[in-house]
């Protein structure tokens, strides 16, 4: 496998970034990264807060050209090196603008916390919101063509809506029109009830949501490993009568005696802790699993399957974001489970990638 050659560790990143160089000066004839920039360009683009890369593959199967990358996390550089071959640039807010270079579309999945209602929602408040200053400013520079932003549903409702409101004022202002849309990585083939927010600006128009190719998938039972070794649910759990599947397709079918916790827990809701509680849940491989959080470290996603209750692999989380199997993983296993639950489902960028080419670029 000659990619597992350039693989590097996040304490090899840390001890050494001239390693890093060197490595890739060195082996750039010989080893391809997994992940190649298409040879021939349709269109180039920029990928701000890349984290693992989810915006990057499908715009590179679309022809796009990756002029610039930034991310900070030294855990999500390296897992970007060693699938594209090239060390993101770090924070984006010590970035000089005019070193980016001109670019057609600029996608940014900009970090939810401050918007995330598991998050403190204190939004322009909180340091990390106003990383969408970082946005406005690179827009104002470079006013690229198109510009596709994601973040989660909540975002819609924080502060009433002013916080939405602010951001599309702004773009507004810069010269763009400006749609946005919920959407759901479950219409888009894969597995997973994850609904996040998506706007796509562009100086050409407005973007039409409406023509995206819709697929409902298939149930999660669909994208199982069949042969791997399972981590099973040791411990007892109760499973619930007359369970249905919800709208969103999730079938939650029972949930781990886990401890109740009575402390500050209003009487007679105590077993509300124990049954609503994420980590205590189990969901029915038949309907669709509910979105990989950023926040989960030990991966404690457990799913009904045949009669037995387990734990979604890693390899499975990954597959119901849409990454391939071949995907380069780093192998901090809390880091990997962190990464996947940040990024963004593949298969839902690439349709609106596919779209933007159509309609706006
Ligand atoms: C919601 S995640 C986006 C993940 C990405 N879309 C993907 O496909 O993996 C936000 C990312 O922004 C990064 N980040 C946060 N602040 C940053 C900054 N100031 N400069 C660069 N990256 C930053 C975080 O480390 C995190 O990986």
């Amino acid at each position: 496998m000659k990619n597992q050659a350039m693989q590097l560790s996040f304490d090899q990143i840390e001890a050494n970034q001239s390693f890093v160089k060197s490595e890739v000066k060195f082996n750039s004839s010989l080893k391809l990264p997994l992940f190649p920039s298409p040879t021939v360009s349709r269109f180039t683009f920029i990928d701000l807060f890349a984290g693992i890369g989810g915006f990057r593959i499908p715009l590179q199967e679309l022809g796009g050209k990756c002029v610039f990358t930034s991310e900070f996390n030294n855990y999500a550089k390296a897992t970007y090196y060693n699938n594209f071959g090239e060390m993101p640039a770090g924070d984006i807010t010590k970035i000089n603008v005019e070193s980016i270079p001109q670019h057609d579309v600029l996608t940014a999945g900009f970090p939810c916390q401050p918007f995330s209602i598991s998050g403190k929602m204190r939004g322009f408040e909180d340091s990390r919101g106003t990383l969408i200053y970082s946005i406005f400013k690179i827009i104002e520079a470079h006013s690229p063509k198109v510009i596709l932003l994601e973040n989660v549903k909540h975002l819609v409702h924080h502060n009433q809506g002013k916080t939405l409101n602010f951001i599309i004022c702004q773009l507004k202002q810069l010269g763009y029109f400006v749609s946005w849309q919920i959407l759901n990585a479950s219409d888009f083939g894969v597995p997973q009830n994850r609904e996040r927010i998506i706007l796509v600006c562009s100086k050409k128009g407005e973007f039409n949501f409406s023509l995206l190719p819709t697929i409902k998938s298939k149930p999660l039972k669909d994208f199982l490993d069949t042969n791997n070794i399972f981590e099973y649910l040791n411990e007892p759990f109760t499973l619930i009568d007359n369970y249905k599947q919800q709208p969103s397709g999730l079938i939650f079918i029972g949930y781990r005696n886990k401890k109740i916790r009575v402390a500050g827990v209003r009487p007679g809701t105590e077993h509300l802790s124990r049954v609503h509680k994420q980590p205590n849940r189990i969901y029915s491989a038949e309907g669709y699993h509910p979105a990989l959080p950023s926040q989960e470290t030990s991966g404690r996603f457990w799913i009904y399957l045949n009669g037995c209750v387990r734990k979604l692999t890693i390899t499975e989380c990954y597959r119901i974001m849409g990454f391939p199997d071949h995907f380069i993983r780093t192998t901090n296993s809390s880091e990997s489970y962190k990464q996947i639950g940040n990024s963004v489902c593949i298969p839902m960028v690439k349709a609106i990638g596919e779209q933007i080419l159509d309609q706006l670029l």
